[in-house]
């Protein structure tokens, strides 16, 4: 079942007279159950494709289908709504919010989504104790690491279990040790049906992905099965 699409997908950048064409005609579609890794050099428009599928920004031209659904003829706030039910994201600069603590930065998905504060703070727990947080649970993103804050975010991503889970650099600051563990995480995750969009620079990671995007100056330069590809029996 098709859970994403963009189709012709286009985004320039306009700042007063100066177009930056960013996205020159995109066209992907990803399954449910893909584990999809998005490569390319820097600039090559990646966390651009991903803001745009991901519905947090519009395109310039072309189409972006959520499920079956038409993104342009969704509202703001549809979006909103569909995007905080749906998907979960991993921001290349984290995106946590200052001022609340670790606990209170991933439990925001779920309360949220109504969940009541006792229960969406042990989820929130349990999610950060996934990722070797659970002693960090109280610290405010200013007295974190770049490593332990892009942990938080990785949990904030998963713990209301979204359809599909963006991730952009998910690995960028973190050693060799904790990048594997995360990527692990992301295994563990796909094996039982999670869909997972992933931008990464690391090509050993990228070719364990069941499927690999290669970006090139805002173009799909290769897509296809990557040879290290990890083969999950389901
Ligand atoms: N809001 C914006 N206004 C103008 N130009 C932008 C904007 N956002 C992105 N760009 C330009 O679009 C191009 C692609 O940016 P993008 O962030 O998608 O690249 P990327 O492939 O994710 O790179 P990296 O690997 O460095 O994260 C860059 O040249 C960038 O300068
Ligand atoms: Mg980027």
């Amino acid at each position: 079942m098709q859970v994403l699409q963009a189709k012709q997908l286009q985004k320039s950048f306009q700042d007063g007279a100066q177009v930056t064409a960013v996205l020159k005609g995109i066209d992907m579609t990803v399954s449910e159950g893909e584990f999809v890794a998005i490569t390319g050099a820097s600039g090559a428009g990646k966390s651009t494709l991903v803001y745009q599928i991901g519905l947090l920004d519009v395109p310039t031209a072309g189409t972006v289908f959520v499920g079956d659904t038409d993104a342009a003829s969704m509202s703001m706030r549809q979006k909103t709504s569909y995007r905080l039910e749906t998907f979960g994201f991993v921001f290349q600069d984290y995106a946590l919010l200052p001022e609340m603590r670790a606990w209170e930065n991933v439990a925001l998905p779920v309360l949220m989504r109504g969940t009541p504060l006792q229960s969406a703070k042990k989820q929130a727990v349990k999610a950060l104790s996934r990722f070797g947080m659970a002693d960090r649970i109280n610290h405010t993103p200013s007295q974190l690491s770049g490593g332990e804050s892009q942990r938080v975010s990785i949990a904030r991503a998963i713990v209301h279990q979204p359809s599909v889970l963006f991730a952009d650099e998910p690995t960028a600051n973190l050693d060799g040790d904790r990048s594997r563990q995360v990527i692990d995480i992301f295994h563990e995750l796909h094996r039982a049906g999670q869909t997972i969009v992933m931008v990464t620079h690391e090509l050993e990671y990228a070719e364990e992905a069941s499927r690999l995007i290669v970006l090139k100056d805002g173009v799909i330069e290769k897509d296809g099965r990557p040879k290290r590809s990890k083969q999950h029996a389901r």
